[in-house]
């Protein structure tokens, strides 16, 4: 299976995931241009609003390690087969990838559908 090692590392942060809102664990992983896997879960807060998407730790674990260039990331959601980004994680996705950066989307046993980031997002904004 392609990017077998992104779905290891995406389940893996999913393990971690702090859902207890929601109940909705996500994993999500990235593989940067320089061949190195930064993965995250989603973080939920009593205050509701507060919290954050897998997408965006994976993102953030990338910037800390000093990279910013997106060659591939997957989503995984333990509960729902086929989980896409959410329109703000699309956005955050924009600022580091392009529009034809594969986003892989799973069921429980690994990938099942790879679709664009512009597929996604389509005349998204930025400042190029
Ligand atoms: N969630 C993600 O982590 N990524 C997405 O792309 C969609 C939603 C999280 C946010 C929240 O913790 C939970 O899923 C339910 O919305």
């Amino acid at each position: 299976m392609m990017a077998d090692d992104l779905f290891i590392a995406a389940r893996n942060a999913m393990a971690n995931s702090h859902s207890p809102y929601s109940n909705f664990p996500v994993g999500a992983a990235l593989r940067t241009k320089s061949g190195k896997i930064y993965a995250g879960c989603n973080i939920e807060n009593a205050s509701y609003p507060e919290g954050w998407c897998a997408e965006t730790s994976a993102i953030a674990h990338m910037v800390t390690a000093g990279e910013k260039e997106i060659a591939e990331i997957l989503v995984t959601a333990l509960k729902k087969d086929g989980a896409t980004p959410c329109g703000g994680c699309r956005q955050r996705l924009v600022e580091f990838a392009k529009p034809d950066t594969p986003v892989h989307l799973c069921d429980q046993n690994g990938i099942n559908k790879t679709v664009s980031l512009g597929d996604l997002l389509p005349a998204s904004f930025d400042l190029d």
